[in-house]
C-alpha cells in the first residue's frame, strides 16, 4: 500500500507492507519493487529483513531455564533414552547447527576433549549453553555425555 501514487521530486510518501510469516522461522527477507517514471532509476528494490522467533523464544534466557517445565517438551524429553548422534540431534542440534552463535560439531572438534567435556557437563558461562550433567541439574547421565564427547571428538 502506498500513501500516494504521485510524488513530486523530493516529496515523501509511505509504503506499508504486510509479510505473511506463517510457517516461517529464522531470518526472513522481503523484497519490494518500486516502479517509477524516473528515467534514471525506474525500479528501486527495497529490502526488509526480519528475524522470526517463536513465542517461547522472545525473551533472553539464562542457560538453566531451558530445563524448566515449559521448555522440557523440546529441550529435554526428545533426548530421553537416546545417545550419540541421535541424542545430539534431539538435544543439541537446535543450537549447534552452524547457523547460530553456537559452534558446529566440526568447529567444536578443534577444541581439547577436556574443554568439551567441561562445556557439556557444566555449561559455558555467559552463554545459553547449559550444563547437561545430572550434577548440574541437567537431564543427561554419564554414558549419554560420554557418547556425545565421542561423537564430537572421535578417537
Ligand atoms: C516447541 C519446542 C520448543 C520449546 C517448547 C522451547 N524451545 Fe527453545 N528452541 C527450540 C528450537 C527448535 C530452537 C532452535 C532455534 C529456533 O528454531 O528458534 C530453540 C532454541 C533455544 C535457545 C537458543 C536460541 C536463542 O534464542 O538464544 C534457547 C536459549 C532456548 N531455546 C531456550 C528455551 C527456553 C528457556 C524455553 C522455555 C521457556 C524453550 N526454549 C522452549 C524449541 C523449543
Ligand atoms: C540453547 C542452545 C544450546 C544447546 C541446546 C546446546 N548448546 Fe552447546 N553451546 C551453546 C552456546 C551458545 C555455546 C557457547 C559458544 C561460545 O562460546 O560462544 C555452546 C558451547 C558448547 C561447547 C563448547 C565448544 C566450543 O567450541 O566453545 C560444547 C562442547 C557444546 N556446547 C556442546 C553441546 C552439546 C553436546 C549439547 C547437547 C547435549 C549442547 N551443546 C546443547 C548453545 C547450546
Amino acid at each position: 500500500m502506498v500513501s500516494s501514487d504521485h510524488l513530486k521530486p523530493g516529496e515523501k510518501g509511505k509504503i506499508s507492507i504486510t509479510v505473511n510469516l506463517a510457517g516461517k522461522r529464522g531470518n526472513v527477507t522481503k523484497r519490494i519493487r518500486v516502479h517509477s517514471n524516473d528515467p534514471l532509476k525506474p525500479i528501486t528494490i527495497l529490502t526488509v529483513k526480519m528475524l522470526v522467533k517463536n513465542r517461547l523464544h522472545l525473551n533472553k534466557y539464562n542457560a538453566d531455564e531451558i530445563f524448566s517445565k515449559k521448555c522440557r517438551t523440546c529441550h529435554v524429553e526428545r533426548g530421553k533414552g537416546k545417545s550419540g548422534f541421535e541424542l545430539f540431534r534431539a538435544d543439541c542440534g537446535m543450537c549447534h547447527n552452524g547457523r547460530g552463535t553456537a559452534p558446529s560439531i566440526m568447529e567444536m572438534r578443534k577444541k581439547p576433549a577436556k574443554f568439551i567435556t567441561k562445556a557439556i557437563r557444566e555449561g559455558v558461562d555467559n552463554t545459553v549453553m547449559p550444563g547437561f550433567s545430572v550434577k548440574n541439574n541437567g537431564p543427561l547421565n554419564d554414558p549419554q555425555i560420554e557418547s556425545l564427547i565421542r561423537l564430537i571428538k572421535p578417537r
